[in-house]
């Protein structure tokens, strides 16, 4: 990943992208691996998409979800690993996504799956939620959320915070930095048991690895897994959530 932009890049960020993704008006994606995510997002995102389609949360973090929410906002919904459960389940959702191709994906799944009419898919960033006060229930980001400013931060968890109703529940899904999240009032809860990414073929594990988790291409390779486990490839399982119910 780090490889695969450079500065020139850059120029596919909107005004908005761009004041929260490289605030400074200078970046470089080969030294900045969050940047890199950001413009993967918008230069190859079905590739993204391919990703994330085979890095499953654990059905304990979508089983603990809660089930009788009439409205649910989505943060970061990206290409809708969450937001294909949530429409499942809230009678109206709102999925929030400031990269455009992201939406377009999106929309085309959530149209294939029939849910196209009950979920509406938006632009608009955590800081400045295009959402009124006390909008939903349940107010989710997954995968999205970390404690930096153009990512979430403060201004973001307020956000999301001002868009919950009271006695309404705000989750972070696959969080990054539990510690910041405690300190603000956020509950903990981890789900247990391997976890492993399974993807299409032994082919497509070598070629996404190579991509993403370079660390770990040459054992797949070895081991001619399709089947990988997440210690394999380095990273934290989806297995993790932090939630904070508001005050009623
Ligand atoms: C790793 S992806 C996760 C997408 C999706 N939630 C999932 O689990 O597959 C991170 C997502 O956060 C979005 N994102 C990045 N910065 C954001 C911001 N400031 N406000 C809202 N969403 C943001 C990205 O566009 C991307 O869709």
């Amino acid at each position: 990943m780090r490889r695969r932009y450079t500065a020139a890049d850059l120029g596919v960020f909107t005004r908005e992208e761009a004041s929260r993704f490289v605030p400074r008006g200078d970046g470089d994606p080969q030294n900045d691996v969050v940047l890199a995510w950001e413009l993967l997002y918008r230069l190859e995102p079905e590739l993204y998409d391919r990703l994330a389609s085979v890095e499953r949360l654990h059905p304990g973090v979508i089983g603990w979800l809660p089930r009788d929410v009439d409205r649910i906002a989505e943060v970061g919904a990206g290409t809708g690993r969450l937001t294909m459960e949530l429409a499942e389940r809230g009678r109206h959702v709102v999925a929030v996504e400031p990269a455009r191709p992201l939406r377009r994906i999106l929309r085309r799944k959530l149209t294939a799956a029939g849910h196209g009419d009950r979920v509406r898919v938006i632009r608009g960033f955590f800081d400045q939620l295009p959402l009124r006060d006390d909008a939903a229930g349940l107010v989710v980001a997954c995968s999205a959320f970390t404690p930096s400013a153009g990512h979430g931060g403060e201004a973001g968890l307020a956000e999301m915070e001002r868009v919950c109703r009271p006695g309404g529940c705000v989750a972070i899904i696959w969080p990054n930095h539990l510690d910041w999240l405690a300190a603000r009032g956020y509950r903990h809860v981890s789900f247990p048991g391997p976890m492993s990414v399974e993807f299409g073929s032994h082919e497509e594990a070598v070629e996404l690895a190579e991509i993403f988790y370079p660390k770990a291409a040459g054992e797949i390779r070895r081991r001619g897994w399709r089947k990988v486990p997440f210690e394999a490839l380095g990273i934290n399982p989806p297995r993790d959530l932090a939630f904070k119910v508001l005050a009623g």
